[in-house]
């Protein structure tokens, strides 16, 4: 059983009840997607929009539980505590946290709900996959209320060091909670450090190597990072329509222009803000110039009842209008922007066209858009620049890695991208690709539930999916 936030439909698939299994955006019900659409699998989520769900499907094998969420229950939970306390603060208060009295009542008594949904429908000694920030209460209530199941949880977002955990008023509860889980799982091992740190100062727990002994049991800890579904990415960028779309693509934005793209979820952890200003200074310096280089900017709509987003969103449009008023020309602009969701076939087109893939976040757990590049790129060419506060950047690290606080640093690694022989793009993307094949997201989910469920009772019922080694091993180019 997964129990997430979300269920991984979008709200228009859950309003009209549509049989479909539409992915919501987001890098966690992404992850999952693939895995859970051929086991058989039970999935608690809320679906989106506002009092009690519709009632919903069987998606594959996959059983969807819907949790419902008042509009208040939404402001003091989903957008107050998850998404403008806990966010920003994990992600090295890149903006400043908001602590708000009542939000927590909210998110304790949604937390509970959760943990009651998941509790009535788990079979006996079932294992219970919890994610993310939003649930960081529901190990510890799941064990009180059901003791016989087998409980994970998976931090997709950073673990913060002691420094800023430490401000969370309500800082023991959030951790005990987490540790209600037999396994906590998090993107990087440092995460992992951070957690024993805190068990030990916050609760006088006694730490060993991935231990963690408090309250008479021993939890386990670990780094899994996330991946995508390598296969897929891979055969979709191959296919003849998306070949086509992206032939297209290169058209409209000029044959032999140099295209830039970035595609995030418009959030202020993406840096996208500090990528625009880069770009203004090159087009400023001369060393860019609208005639034989264009960026195109994805920034699909997010979270945008939390005015953080909405102040975002209003500044990065204006700034895009004054780059493109400034140093842009009939037919053509400097920056294409694009706020919309597009399907899976539209992104495996852009990524192909791209020449520089630019993936700045400040800070993110992984950032699966970089993974999804890579795999994309069966033609071994394209440079990706990528931020070293990206989860990702630890494992891909022959991509063009660069601090995006430093804005010369960001200027100076976007030229040598842009200006990168064939030979050198091949040799960087072929590495990564390489990596990727053996880390995929089937590989993920087999790391994590074996080291859940030591039996390897889980991780058997994992489907076969295609091999990814053969697959990009097949179309590599080297
Ligand atoms: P996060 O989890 O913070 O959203 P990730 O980069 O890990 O960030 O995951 C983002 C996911 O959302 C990716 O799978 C990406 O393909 C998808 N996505 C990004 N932009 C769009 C868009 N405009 N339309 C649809 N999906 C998108
Ligand atoms: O990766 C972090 C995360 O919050 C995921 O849980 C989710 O898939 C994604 O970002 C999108 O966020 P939201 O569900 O708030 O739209």
């Amino acid at each position: 059983m997964v129990v997430a936030n979300r269920l991984p439909l979008d709200d228009n698939a859950a309003r009209d009840g549509a049989c479909e299994w539409r992915r919501s955006p987001g890098g966690l019900t992404g992850a999952l997607h693939s895995i859970l659409q051929q086991a058989p699998a039970t999935w608690v989520g809320w679906g989106g929009g506002e009092g009690p769900g519709p009632r919903l499907p069987t998606v594959g094998s996959v059983r969807l539980r819907p949790v419902a969420l008042s509009s208040d229950e939404q402001r003091g939970y989903y957008e107050g505590f998850a998404n403008s306390t806990l966010w920003p603060l994990y992600h090295d208060a890149v903006q400043q946290p908001v602590f708000q009295r009542e939000w927590w009542e909210t998110y304790r008594a949604v937390n509970q709900r959760f943990a009651e949904a998941a509790a009535e429908v788990a079979g006996r000694h079932a294992a219970v996959w919890v994610q993310d920030y939003h649930l960081q209460l529901v190990p510890r209530m799941l064990r009180e209320l059901r003791p016989d199941l087998l409980i994970g949880f998976f931090m997709h977002i950073p673990f913060p060091p002691p420094e800023l955990f430490m401000q969370l008023p309500r800082r023991v509860e959030l951790l005990d909670g987490m540790l209600g889980a037999d396994l906590v799982g998090f993107q990087r091992e440092q995460a992992a450090h951070n957690l024993a740190q805190l068990a030990q100062k916050l609760l006088g727990a006694q730490t060993g190597d991935h231990t963690v002994h408090v309250g008479g049991r021993t939890v386990r800890t670990g780094a899994f990072p996330v991946s995508i579904d390598v296969a897929e990415m891979a055969a979709l960028s191959a296919r003849p329509d998306v070949v086509a779309h992206a032939g297209k693509l290169r058209h409209d934005l000029g044959e032999s222009k140099r295209v830039l793209l970035s595609v995030d979820r418009l959030d202020y952890t993406k840096g996208i803000e500090h990528r625009l200003t880069a770009y203004r200074e090159l087009l400023r310096d001369g060393h860019v110039k609208v005639r034989d280089t264009v960026l195109v900017q994805v920034a699909v709509p997010s979270r945008e009842r939390v005015e953080s987003y909405r102040d975002l969103r209003d500044r990065i449009e204006g700034e895009v209008g004054r780059i493109n008023g400034e140093y842009g020309r009939v037919g053509e602009p400097a920056i294409h922007y694009l706020n919309q969701p597009f399907d899976r076939a539209q992104l495996a087109a852009l990524y192909r066209t791209a020449d520089v893939m630019v993936v700045t976040p400040l800070r993110d757990g992984m950032n699966l858009v970089a993974k999804e590049f890579v795999a994309a790129r069966e033609d071994g060419l394209g440079a990706l620049v990528l931020s070293e506060f990206a989860g990702a950047a630890a494992e891909l690290p022959t991509a063009f890695l660069v601090n995006p606080h430093d804005l010369d640093g960001l200027k100076q690694t976007l030229l040598r991208a842009l200006e990168a022989e064939p030979a050198d793009l091949r040799a960087r993307m072929s590495a990564m690709r390489r990596h990727l094949a053996e880390h995929d997201i089937n590989a993920w989910a087999r790391a994590y539930l074996t080291a859940l469920d030591q039996t390897g009772r889980l991780a058997q019922r994992l489907p076969q999916l295609q091999d990814p080694i053969q697959d990009l091993a097949d179309s590599d180019p080297r």
